[in-house]
């Protein structure tokens, strides 16, 4: 059975209660399912994001929303459906390949470079956009070189946005862990991306740091117009961010809706809400 896109990719937009655009579909995952070995991570799926909204995806540990964020990142590719993308068939691409179509994510886990200072790691999401090759870059040379202090700038402007100043010049490895979440943000956000994808940005946090990012990432939707894909167990904060959720259990999808919608969806309740979970 094949899914069958309900608008097009420029129809249906609208404007919601606090003033930001969504508009039409702009990634489209059409019956998903992805598989290792005997284990079904994902169960013949079907979603979609539209332009400038924020997407959560919720569910408990295990239900295949990290399995789900590394296909549409192309980490991963599925056994069975299609990912559509700004209303074309995405063909079968590389990491690097996805995020050159404007697509950035950061990890459940930290993945950032411990020795390496917070303006460098944030240099390093920048790579996608340069022209010129590596070697050029390592010397600095001509082109390179002024390649290099444009780069330098807009990642400047990141680090004011997200206000780590103080911490420019300072060595990951040494960060506490909701500042290291914050930097690979930065990283994220420094390869300008029109999708942004975050797999449980605020896991391990405490409160305040939460409340920083939750601010954060509306100010990214709100000023930039990033559409926002997001993994989050903290439903308080799904709740107070999202346009539409989408609920995942064991590979299946259960729900799909506003935050009132997917709160009142009684086989979410029983399999989620209900529970208890960190
Ligand atoms: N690389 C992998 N190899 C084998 N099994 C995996 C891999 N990644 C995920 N899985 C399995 O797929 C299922 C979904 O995992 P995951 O997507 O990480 O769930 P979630 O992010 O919702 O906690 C789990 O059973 C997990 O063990
Ligand atoms: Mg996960």
């Amino acid at each position: 059975m094949t899914h069958a896109p309900t608008i097009s990719a420029d129809a249906g937009g609208h404007v919601t209660a606090d003033g930001r655009h969504i508009g039409g579909v702009m990634m489209d995952m059409r019956n998903i399912t992805l598989r290792f070995g005997g284990v079904v991570a994902i169960k013949d799926i079907s979603f979609d994001i539209r332009e400038g909204e924020i997407r959560a995806i919720i569910g408990p540990n295990g239900a295949g929303k990290s399995s789900m964020m590394n296909v549409m990142s192309g980490f991963y590719v599925p056994q069975q459906g299609e990912v559509w993308f700004r209303g074309e068939k995405r063909p079968q691409m590389k990491p690097y390949e996805v995020a050159r179509l404007g697509i950035a994510r950061t990890f459940q886990n930290i993945a950032l470079f411990d020795g390496m200072s917070v303006l460098d790691n944030i240099m390093t999401g920048r790579l996608t956009m340069m022209k010129s090759g590596l070697l050029e870059q390592a010397f600095w040379w001509g082109r390179a070189e002024r390649e290099e202090s444009w780069h330098r700038e807009r990642v400047e402007k990141i680090v004011d946005f997200l206000e780590i100043q103080n911490i420019r010049k300072t060595p990951v490895g040494r960060l506490p862990y909701g500042l290291k979440k914050r930097v690979e943000l930065a990283r994220a956000l420094a390869a300008e991306p029109k999708l942004l994808m975050l797999d449980e940005p605020m896991a391990g946090m405490n409160v305040e740091e939460k409340e920083d990012m939750s601010r954060f990432i509306l100010d990214v939707n709100d000023e930039f117009g990033t559409t926002i894909a997001l993994i989050e167990h903290d439903m308080g904060v799904v709740m107070d961010l999202s346009d539409r959720v989408v609920v995942m259990d064991y590979g299946r999808k259960i729900g799909d809706g506003t935050p009132d919608e997917v709160r009142n969806n009684q086989e979410v309740i029983d399999a989620y809400l209900g529970v208890a979970h960190d």
